[in-house]
Parts: structure tokens; C-alpha cells; sequence
């Protein structure tokens, strides 16, 4: 099978698209062709080695957590899906990857049954990003109907997901953006849109219930004043000052500030398979490469300008 490989860290010209073997299927393992993937911050994060703590300094490696395609093959323990099925999820990126290639092997509890409303590749565009959304809001947020929600990064791959999901939600959502985005952030559902090159959204003292950083640029301390008294802010970067205030904010009662560490589960997958039936929630895909311009869209994900995302077209 074709695949994109590391040899070493490095620049995107690290990544080679070559001829390798097929990975071996798991007993909790689900092989499947891939028909598509798609480019997270973590892909260029683990090939540039800024991560190397996580994952590893064994070569050869190939990247990717996204997947959307066919399952080929299941191994002995799993039981929610068959040969044939069209699946997506998302493998651990740093740890695991294997999604820019032919075929990936993939834990089955990492994978649901892919929305039929959607093509392969739009997706893929889904996992991670939405994943990391909706346990950003739900899970740390502890999102409610009516909340005022400000989200950054509105127009990123996290953040535009945000967006459609506290939409459905009935909260009141303020995106930030760049003043170049802010039609596509209305697109999205934005109640309001404040671009930061003309607005600083921390000057509106106690406005909001809850910030998702998903843009990460902003932080914890600038924040707070914008939040109501307890108001919570979640980052999507476990910095280790938030990484204290997230332990603490157990503890606390007024404004709290935490971060969501995406973690890949069916469940979730399921639920943002729902609300893509009732056409709340869609992914908007601005570039789209073949596997052979992996480098390419490395690259163009580094610059941290994306609207929307980026999908690698693998397969069928
Ligand atoms: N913890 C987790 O599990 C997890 C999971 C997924 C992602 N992440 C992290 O979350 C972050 C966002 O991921 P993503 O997939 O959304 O990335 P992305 O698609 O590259 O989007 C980045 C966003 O940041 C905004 N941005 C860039 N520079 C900015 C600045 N100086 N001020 C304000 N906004 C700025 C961009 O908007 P404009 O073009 O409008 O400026 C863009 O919308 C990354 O750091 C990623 O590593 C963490």
C-alpha cells in the first residue's frame, strides 16, 4: 500500500509518500480502506518533533488521526461494526497516526458508522476537530441552552465546529475572528462576530458564560475579566498554567478556567452523527490534496490561517 512516512522529524519535505506494508489488525482493531483523512495542528506538531515526548523516536512513522473509509477487516473483539461498513473516527495522532495512507488499522472504539448525508472526505474533516468542539463545550464547558458563548478561532477547524454545535445548543454565540472571516463566521451561526484586528472581546467586562479558546492565542488571565461571575474558560492547549487551574477549578467556585484534551469515543461521534442528520452541523472544507501533496498541506496548516479544514483524498 501507499503511505505517507517520516523517517525523521523535521520541515514538511520530511514526509515521502512510499510503498509499505499493510498494518497488522489488532484484536480491538478495525482495518480499513482509507478514502480519506484529514490535517489537524497535531499532524505538524508531531512531524516537526515538537512533541517528540509523546511520540516517540521510532521511524518509520505515518501520520494522520482522521480517517473516513471502508472496513475491510475487524478483529476478534470487536462487536459494533462488520466488513463493509463505512466508518470514521480518529487514531491517537502522535502515538498511533496511520491514517495518511491506503490502509489504517484503527482501535474499533475509536470509530461509529460514517453519516450517510456525508461524502468520505467531508467526513473525514469531522473527528478530531469535532470531537475536541464538542467535549470543549460539553464536557468542560458544561454547556446549557441560553449560555453566552464566545468562541476564538471561529473560522479554524475546532472553532467552526464550536460554533454549529452551541448554535444547536440555543446558546447565544460570539465568534472571533480575523475581520477577513467574518462572513463565514456568519455563515456558521454566529449571533455576533468581533474581529480581533478591530475589537478586543476582554474588554467586555462579564459578558460571557463560557470562552472556548480554540484559537488558543488568548489565555486564562486576559480572559477572565470577560467572563460572568462564574463563568468558565476552556483552552484547547494544556499549558501548564491551565493545567493548574483546571485541577483547581474542582475546588472552585467563581470563574474557572480548564482545557479539553480530545479523546477519541463512539458515543461522541454519534452524537455529532445526529445532529449532521438534522443539518446542524456540516463541515466546511476550504482545500482538498491528494496523498502525494501531504507536504503541501502541511505546510499551508502551519501557517494556523485555515479556514474550515483541510482534507487529504486517499482512496474511493
Ligand atoms: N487539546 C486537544 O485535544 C486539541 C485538539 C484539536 C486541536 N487542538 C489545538 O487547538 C488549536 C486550534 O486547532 P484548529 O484545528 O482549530 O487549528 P486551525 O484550523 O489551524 O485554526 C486556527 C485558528 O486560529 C486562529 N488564529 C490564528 N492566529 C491567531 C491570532 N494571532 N489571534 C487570534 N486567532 C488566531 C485562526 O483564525 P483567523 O484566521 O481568523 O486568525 C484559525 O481560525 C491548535 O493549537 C491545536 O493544536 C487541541
Amino acid at each position: 500500500m501507499k503511505a505517507a512516512v517520516i523517517r525523521k522529524y523535521g520541515k514538511p519535505d520530511v514526509l515521502q509518500v512510499e510503498e509499505v506494508q499493510e498494518p497488522v489488525l489488532g484484536s480491538r482493531d478495525v482495518k480499513i480502506a482509507v478514502s480519506a483523512s484529514s490535517v489537524n495542528p497535531v499532524d505538524f506538531k508531531t512531524r516537526s518533533g515538537k512533541i517528540f515526548f509523546i511520540s516517540g523516536l521510532r521511524f518509520p512513522k505515518i501520520l494522520g488521526g482522521d480517517v473516513a473509509g471502508r472496513v475491510l477487516a475487524c478483529g476478534d473483539a470487536v462487536q459494533h461494526l462488520s466488513p463493509g461498513d463505512e466508518v470514521y473516527g480518529f487514531s491517537s495522532a502522535p502515538t498511533r497516526g496511520g491514517a495518511y495512507a491506503e490502509v489504517m488499522c484503527c482501535k474499533a472504539d475509536r470509530l461509529a458508522h460514517k453519516p450517510v448525508e456525508l461524502s468520505m472526505s467531508e467526513a473525514a474533516a469531522i473527528p478530531l476537530a469535532g470531537s475536541t468542539a464538542y467535549q470543549a463545550l460539553y464536557k468542560q464547558g458544561e454547556l446549557q441552552p441560553g449560555m453566552r458563548v464566545l468562541i476564538t478561532g471561529a473560522t479554524g477547524g475546532v472553532g467552526h465546529f464550536a460554533v454549529q454545535l452551541a448554535r444547536a445548543a440555543d446558546c447565544q454565540v460570539t465568534g472571533v475572528c480575523h475581520s477577513r472571516n467574518r462572513s463565514l463566521a456568519e455563515e456558521l451561526g454566529c449571533d455576533e462576530v468581533i474581529a480581533y484586528d478591530e475589537e478586543d472581546f476582554r474588554k467586555r467586562h462579564g459578558t460571557y458564560d463560557l470562552i472556548l479558546d480554540a484559537a488558543a492565542k488568548f489565555g486564562y488571565g486576559s480572559c477572565r475579566p470577560a467572563l460572568t461571575e462564574k463563568g468558565i474558560y476552556v483552552s484547547t492547549i494544556p499549558a501548564p498554567g491551565i493545567m493548574l487551574r483546571h485541577l483547581w477549578s474542582r475546588y472552585a467556585s467563581g470563574r474557572r478556567g480548564r482545557f479539553v484534551s480530545a479523546h477519541a469515543n463512539t458515543a461522541d461521534l454519534e452524537r455529532m452523527s445526529r445532529l449532521v442528520e438534522t443539518g446542524q452541523l456540516r463541515p466546511h472544507i476550504e482545500h482538498r490534496f491528494p496523498l502525494t501533496g501531504i507536504a503541501d498541506a502541511h505546510r499551508l496548516s502551519e501557517t494556523e490561517r485555515v479556514r474550515g479544514k483541510i482534507v487529504i483524498e486517499i482512496g474511493e
